[in-house]
């Protein structure tokens, strides 16, 4: 039986670890001590040696973006949390914002005092609103305590968190389109190039990390990177939280050593599936994500394994579906999605989705999907792919290009008439 290794998850059990107590109990703001002695530049190199990536889906190393923030830049600099949450199927980042806010901030001022930051947003998912009364109070008794405001534990660095609501809107997630929301206007993507680690909030160098991403620093810095390299594998360091949910008996969110199961393991062996219950796929990494056939689920969970198949681990959001629902309602639902939260920028995207929705309720109704409908969408997919203005496009066509792939037979498999 594949056992979970609870490292963020240990700070989540108690009852009260929320509050400051229970949270310098289990050894916090330790790895916000240790970064006020170092310099900047060796928090940086040390969670580089860690080899964190991203846990937001994109997984891109963390020292790496932080390198990219220009150390002598005149003006203000700034860390975004992303607490956005919208990837369909990832309710992992909920998790910690609720039971460990802490983690969380102490991750944010780390984040500040590497790339020489003064100030930090958390961009919190407006239907995480809950949550909010619990991560004010966070801050609060940080600041009670001196690890928020100025001269922090008499380190002379300064650091103030505030939190902004979202917008209730997937694409506003995506960091460029994250940072024009915090601006107080809609959130559409910008265009990238210049990165956000040259131009972001309000032009400043800014650096965007995911909730998890985060949560995981303070613990790098004080277990320290050689220890946390030796989790998972060479590609994949550390553990990763993984939000489960569907056809399984207990779904929740988990934590593993990237790597130490396959994703049949996790669904079958941890999660739990209902006998008899027959499989019709599994995203992996959330419904971005390339979904894999009932077949194909003998794979690591690393991020190397997911891509030879062809897939990601994303925001290690693993949506399980059976039998019950048609492969047609599954992709009509999921094209739907992307053709609701399309911002409308550009063409490709907003009406391409909106066509291939059109089609794929027609089928719905008829009970299948015709040939005509079947060479109309791949001509769609064709239409938008690499035409979009950012990834939300991308993943549109993706998605229903991967499920013709796969799922053709389905889709066009008349109903039996009864
Ligand atoms: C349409 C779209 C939605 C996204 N939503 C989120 C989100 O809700 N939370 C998140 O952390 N990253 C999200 N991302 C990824 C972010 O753009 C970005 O890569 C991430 O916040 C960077 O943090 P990380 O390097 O720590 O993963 C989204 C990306 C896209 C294209």
């Amino acid at each position: 039986m594949a056992k979970e290794y609870r490292l963020l998850l240990s700070y989540t059990e108690r009852e009260d670890s929320h509050t400051i107590e229970a949270y310098e109990s289990l050894g916090g703001y330790q790895g916000l001590r240790k970064a006020l002695e170092m310099e900047p530049d060796e928090i940086i190199e040390e969670v580089m040696k860690s080899g964190l990536k991203g846990r937001g889906g994109a997984a891109f190393p963390t020292g790496k973006k932080w390198s990219f923030i220009p150390k002598d830049h005149p003006g203000p600099k700034y860390v975004v949390d992303n607490a956005d949450e919208g990837e369909p199927g990832t309710f992992k980042d909920r998790e910690l914002l609720y039971r460990a806010p802490h983690l969380v901030l102490e991750g944010m001022i780390i984040a500040g005092r590497a790339i020489g930051a003064r100030e930090g947003y958390m961009y919190l998912r407006y239907e995480y609103l809950w949550i909010f009364p619990r991560i004010k109070r966070a801050i609060r008794e940080a600041y009670q305590k001196g690890y928020l405001g100025k001269n922090i534990l008499g380190s002379r660095f300064d650091f103030d968190v505030y939190v902004y609501l979202g917008a209730g809107a997937y694409i506003a997630g995506y960091a460029v389109s994250t940072l024009e929301s915090l601006e107080g206007k809609r959130a559409l993507p910008r265009l990238k190039p210049p990165r956000t680690s040259q131009v972001g909030l309000y032009g400043m160098p800014t650096a965007v990390n995911n909730v998890e991403t985060h949560a995981t620093v303070p613990i790098i810095l004080s277990k320290g990177a050689d220890w946390y390299a030796r989790l998972g594998t060479p590609e994949s360091r550390g553990t990763r939280l993984f939000s489960i949910s569907g056809a399984v008996k207990r779904p929740g969110v988990y934590e593993f050593e990237l790597g130490s199961l396959t994703l049949r393991e996790f669904i079958y062996e941890v999660a739990g599936v209902d006998e008899g219950t027959e499989l019709l796929g599994v995203f992996p990494g959330g419904l971005s994500s390339e979904i894999l056939t009932p077949d194909e689920l003998d794979v690591p969970m690393t991020h190397e394994d997911l891509e030879k198949v062809g897939s990601t681990l994303g925001s290690g959001a693993i949506i399980v579906l059976d039998r019950s629902q048609k492969a047609l309602s599954i992709l009509r639902r999921s094209i739907e999605f992307f053709s609701y939260e399309s911002c409308g920028k550009c063409t490709p995207c907003r009406d391409g989705t909106n066509w291939m929705t059109r089609i794929l309720v027609q089928a719905e109704k008829r009970g299948y999907a015709t040939a005509e409908d079947i060479a109309l969408l791949r001509e769609i997919t064709r239409m938008m792919r690499g035409r979009n203005f950012c990834p939300l496009g991308d993943s549109a066509e993706f998605v229903a290009r991967t499920f013709l792939d796969k799922y053709e037979d389905e889709l066009t498999r008349k109903p039996v008439a009864a």
